[in-house]
């Protein structure tokens, strides 16, 4: 058994730099770390279609957060905060009150940005919106890669430093994992 993470990019396109990152980071983590990427195309959020109707889409990627370990989250920055398509995602995720998958959950949010800034400000909201959710979001160093575009080949973040910096952040949230993957985590690596 391997610890099942879900990365999420926070941006639709193809050429995502966001998912470069996750792409990146899938060759380079241990064995005994299983990182699959979902995609955050849903429906807008209406409270309307939250409940019997909820939308197919949204009940796949309810369980996906759900049967994950940890989650990690890549995305950009837009106008200083984090894309629509994110917290759309978030907000969907967040329901049924009290019954959301993502309370509890361990999650790390990297921020990307072809800009210096790295989206550091999109960093702080992902977080605030997470810790609205009871989620348990990755503490310590933030993972703010800046001048993404230097460090991206093949579509595949493959600097070294921002890897390894994102590796060591990918430690701290396997150990907000359930105990019983960390510890088959830690006999296998
Ligand atoms: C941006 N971009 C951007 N970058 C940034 O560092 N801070 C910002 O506030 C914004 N704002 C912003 C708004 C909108 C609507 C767009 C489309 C773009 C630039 C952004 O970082 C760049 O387009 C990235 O390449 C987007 O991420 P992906 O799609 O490559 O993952």
């Amino acid at each position: 058994t391997q610890v099942r993470l879900l990365g999420l990019p926070g941006s639709l396109r193809q050429g995502s730099y966001s998912l470069a990152v996750l792409r990146g980071l899938q060759p380079a983590l241990s064995p005994a770390v299983d990182l699959q990427i979902g995609d955050l195309r849903l429906p807008l959020y209406d409270q309307d279609q939250d409940g019997p109707s909820t939308p197919q889409t949204v009940q796949a990627f309810r369980q996906a957060v759900a049967e994950s370990d940890g989650l990690v989250i890549a995305t950009p920055e837009y106008n200083h905060g984090i894309p629509g398509v994110l917290k759309n995602a978030l907000d969907w995720a967040s329901r049924p009150l009290g019954h959301s998958a993502l309370t509890g959950k361990a999650v790390l949010v990297i921020s990307v940005s072809p800009a210096f800034t790295g989206g550091v400000r999109a960093q702080a909201q992902a977080n605030e919106t997470l810790l609205a959710i009871q989620s348990r979001p990755v503490l310590g160093p933030q993972v703010v890669i800046g001048n993404v575009t230097n460090k991206i080949r093949d579509g595949r973040l493959t600097d070294e430093p921002s890897l390894r910096f994102a590796l060591s952040a990918i430690d701290r949230l396997i150990a907000l994992c359930p105990a019983v993957r960390r510890a088959e985590y830690a006999d296998q690596s």
